[in-house]
């Protein structure tokens, strides 16, 4: 059982009403910062939010000697990576935490000191999460990797040379690792199958701003001719869309509404068409887009994740929570992590009607068909929720409790609200803002 000090308590019915701000994307924020490191001088990043994978990735550029300061304005910070030096190898596993971020320091550090170490990684349990791709791209540059006990040990005997590629499925991670190694690289990289996220796009214009050489095709295709040299970048981090999508669907679940400032269209339009689909309302200015619940039932929908231009899965759990006020009934299919809909049996626990199933249901055959994984629901709804005691399995899933406690009647105890930091900046401030009831462990006695 988790700590009293990471139990929040939370009582449930009142809709969420009024503002919160989103700031820089996490799933941008932190490659960025890494990619400081390829800079011959010092780089500005602004809407930097206050989250755990910033500081995570804060603390391992110190410890290779890069110096990280605030700017001038809220959010900023200032990397000089003038100095990069080794690292100890203790000192990173230790900072490296529960983070997966430490894997894409291989490219920039193999340039800039011909060695790396990665520690093993952590991230949320949504799936195997395995980084045979890394490896193999790292690989194919020129690097060699030896896999001991307490990590890999990578080198780069020579400089690394562009090559092409050819990725079995389009990774986030992976592609940021071939963007990171290939910018610097010798000859030019061809990335066929490529994730072409916005915040890949966010990072690639960090990259250009750097002297960076990038194209990227309609079908996937990336091509990056490297360079001998890059300098530093001033930029300001593309806005959250995931956070903000998280916010969007606490708006609906609790028949609220809420205008989150900092969130952008383009970078929302598939989510913005389901929320549509499913009955939400909202409308978008030039600040941010307001979320509400019109009133009335809601749609049950179907639903395939996938990567973009598709519905993201990190918009998923969040989603469900409102799909189980739903009439009638929703399906909804995973493709892109094999253990994405676990959360799923807590929300059963407080009312809710959600089946798994093994097939691909719903739509079309992804990679985990006829395989052991449940990786479609069909929700049944709509059903009353009921306060419940929940323990969060990860990060989005965590804020889907928080969504599902604050929609159901009663109150609810959540354990282990402390992974949520890592993405969500001030969460439990913004939830007060918009007027949640939420009790803080120290005000509140031990359960008998
Ligand atoms: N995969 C492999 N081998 C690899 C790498 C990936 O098989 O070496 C598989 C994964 O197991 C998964 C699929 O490829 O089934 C996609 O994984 P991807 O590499 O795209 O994910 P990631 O880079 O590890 C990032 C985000 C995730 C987000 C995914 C998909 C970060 C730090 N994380 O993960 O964000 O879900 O892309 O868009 O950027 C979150 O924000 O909650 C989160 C989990």
């Amino acid at each position: 059982m988790t700590d009293i000090a990471d139990v929040l308590l939370v009582h449930g019915g009142t809709p969420l009403e009024g503002e919160i701000r989103v700031r820089g994307a996490k799933n941008l924020v932190p490659k960025a910062m890494v990619a400081a490191l390829l800079g011959s001088g010092p780089s500005r990043l602004r809407n930097v939010p206050d989250i755990r994978d910033v500081r995570v990735v804060r603390g391992l550029l110190q410890l290779h000697g890069v110096t990280v300061q605030s700017g001038e304005e809220p959010g900023e910070l200032v990397l000089d990576p003038t100095h990069v030096e080794s690292a100890n190898v203790a000192d990173i596993d230790a900072h490296a935490g529960s983070s997966r971020i430490p894997i894409l320091f291989c490219g920039p550090l193999l340039h800039r000191l011909g060695h790396a170490f990665i520690p093993g990684l952590g991230g949320c349990d949504i799936g195997g999460r395995p980084i045979d791709f890394h490896f193999d791209v790292l690989r194919q540059f020129g690097a060699t990797i030896e896999k001991r006990a307490d990590g890999q040990y990578l080198e780069a005997p020579q400089r690394l040379r562009g090559c092409k590629i050819r990725l079995p499925y389009p990774s986030v991670g992976s592609t940021e690792q071939v963007l990171l190694t290939a910018v610097l690289a010798e000859g030019v990289t061809e990335l066929s199958n490529a994730a072409v996220e916005p915040e890949i796009e966010d990072l690639i214009c960090v990259l250009q701003k750097m002297g960076a050489i990038i194209s990227m095709d309609t079908d996937r295709t990336i091509r990056i001719t490297g360079v001998d040299k890059l300098g530093g970048y001033t930029h300001r981090a593309l806005p959250d869309r995931l956070e903000a999508a998280s916010w969007a669907s606490a708006a609906l679940a609790t028949e609220g509404n809420i205008y989150v400032r900092g969130a952008q269209q383009r970078s929302m339009m598939t989510f913005l068409n389901t929320f549509r689909r499913v009955g939400g309302a909202f409308e978008v200015d030039d600040h941010g887009i307001r979320f509400w619940h019109p009133g009335g039932p809601l749609n049950a929908i179907a639903l395939e994740t996938d990567v973009h231009p598709g519905f993201q899965t990190d918009w998923q759990q969040p989603l469900v929570v409102a799909l189980t006020q739903a009439s009638g009934l929703s399906i909804v299919h995973e493709t892109v992590y094999e253990s994405r809909l676990g959360f799923t049996s807590a929300l059963n626990q407080m009312g809710a009607h959600i089946q798994l199933y093994r097939e691909c249901l719903g739509g079309s055959a992804c990679r985990f068909g006829q395989r052991n994984f449940l990786h479609s629901a069909v929700v049944s709804g709509p059903t009353k929720l009921q306060g419940s005691d929940l323990v969060i399995p990860d990060l989005r899933g965590g804020f889907s409790y928080l969504i599902a406690a604050l929609a159901a009647q009663g109150t609810s105890r959540v354990h282990g609200i402390d992974l949520i930091n890592r993405g969500y900046e001030n969460f439990l401030e913004k939830l007060e803002g918009l007027g949640a009831h939420i009790e803080l462990p120290s005000a509140v006695p031990a359960a008998s």
